[in-house]
């Protein structure tokens, strides 16, 4: 594939060839329709469903006697075992009126750090995850290296790697309303949402990144865009409101919609950023870690000063990757203080140690509260740490929504009775 990217932009050829995304298949993975049980759509057990919903085995039998959930029963070692599915869940939910998220539209985060390696796509992988088992989800992975595409369990094909008349997966770049001005012609193809989704789980949708995107924040710097006006006259400049537009045709669709961002504060980065009302940084605990956290700050208040329009309802710093050790326990210290004072910005109560169970569900493809139900001898010494790792971001579901945390899904298994 040719990389000279910006002698590609100027001589308007796609980027993409049209032609070989457009016969893409819709999805790959699993469609709403069908019965079989991935990672995310997985056999939920009782403990598992008490903790989602909050309720105790007596009120669930009650339902399922009146037909609202409709549990399975399996085999395994001999033991008979009650499994629901999400669907479940989500019912249960809606028979008692639960509701995740306080308005009628999506709740839009950005899961957003300047720095690599600090958590941003596995806390987007289970926390879309654990969020597709309370209201429908939106996952757009926009990082070119494709993490959180491959932790949903898509495949990726990176587009220097395959062979030039290779299909590729259609990323966010194709949803997005390019104009050029003076009539020149988008370098890439528009596509309809359905055919670049793909659906993990009836509640859990992705649409994937590739290499591409890299290529795509380039062309986005040089090409000349063609800016529109709102309705009542007022610019809209088409760098800032290309991610937003597409977002905001969703948002009767999906309650929640999360971004994985890059390590950068390149185009696409800054359109999720506007298109979101919501952020989470996850923070590395390490010596440099405030310092991260200030360029992180100081970034989005210049993006604040810098256009008009750039309003968040939280941004929630989580501390990530905690070890006993003299140097992480300053750290912390040292953030818990900086941020007490602190309205703007909050610091998460949650403080994620640094575990292994998150290697391991990134090769496995799977939640950690999927993993926190295995049992078997070699699944033994994992379990205990995927409970505490689902109960904190049980917790950090909560505050990025501004909910008020009543129970956490292991550690207060007092479900209520009806
Ligand atoms: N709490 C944690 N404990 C142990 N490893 C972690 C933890 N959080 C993330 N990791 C690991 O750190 C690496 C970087 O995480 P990742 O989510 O890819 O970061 P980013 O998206 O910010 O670059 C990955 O190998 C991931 O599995
Ligand atoms: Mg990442």
């Amino acid at each position: 594939m040719n990389t000279n990217v910006d002698a590609q932009a100027t001589r308007s050829t796609p980027i993409i060839p049209p032609a070989t995304i457009a016969e893409q298949p819709a999805a790959s993975v699993s469609s709403d329709e069908s019965n079989v049980t991935s990672a995310y759509d997985p056999p939920i057990s009782r403990k598992l469903m008490e903790g989602f919903c909050g309720l105790s085995t007596n009120t669930l039998i009650k339902y399922e006697m009146e037909g609202i959930i409709h549990p399975a029963k399996v085999k395994h070692g001999g033991l008979e075992m009650v499994t629901y599915r999400v669907t479940d869940v989500q019912a249960v939910l809606k028979k008692r009126g639960i509701k995740f998220k306080k308005g009628n539209e999506a709740e839009v985060i950005s899961v957003f750090s300047q720095k690599g390696g600090v958590g941003k796509s596995a806390f987007t992988q289970h926390l879309g995850a654990m969020l597709s088992m309370v209201g429908r989800v939106l996952v757009i992975d926009l990082d070119s290296q494709s993490d959180v595409t491959s932790l949903f369990g898509l495949n990726v094909k990176f587009a220097d790697l395959v062979a030039e008349d290779a299909e590729l997966d259609p990323t966010i770049a194709e949803l997005m309303d390019w104009r050029l001005k003076d009539g020149q012609e988008s370098p890439y193809r528009k596509l309809p949402f359905s055919s670049v989704v793909k659906k993990i789980s009836p509640t859990l949708h992705v649409v994937p990144a590739d290499l591409d995107l890299g290529e795509i924040n380039y062309s986005l710097n040089r090409l000349e865009l063609e800016d529109r006006l709102d309705a009542e006259g007022n610019p809209r400049p088409a760098i800032l409101f290309m991610i937003k537009d597409v977002i905001d045709a969703l948002k009767s669709q999906y309650d929640f919609i999360l971004f994985d961002c890059p390590p950068n504060i390149e185009t696409c980065n800054v359109n999720a950023l506007f298109a979101s009302n919501r952020i989470i940084v996850p923070l590395e605990l390490e010596a440099k870690c405030l310092k991260t956290m200030r360029r992180n700050e100081d970034f989005l208040k210049r993006l604040k000063t810098i256009h008009e329009g750039f309003q968040w309802d939280k941004i929630l710093v989580v501390p990530n990757k905690f070890k006993r050790e003299n140097i992480k326990i300053k750290a912390l210290a040292k953030l818990q203080d900086i941020y007490a004072e602190r309205t703007d910005v909050q610091l998460s109560q949650a403080v994620f140690p640094n575990g292994a169970i998150i290697d391991k569900c990134s090769e496995a493809r799977e939640p950690v509260f999927v993993a926190a139900t295995r049992y078997g001898r070699e699944f033994k010494a994992a379990v205990p740490q995927a409970k505490e790792f689902t109960d904190l971001f049980w917790v950090v579901m909560h505050e990025i929504l501004e909910l008020p945390i009543d129970r956490l899904v292991f550690a207060d298994q007092e479900g209520v009775e009806v």
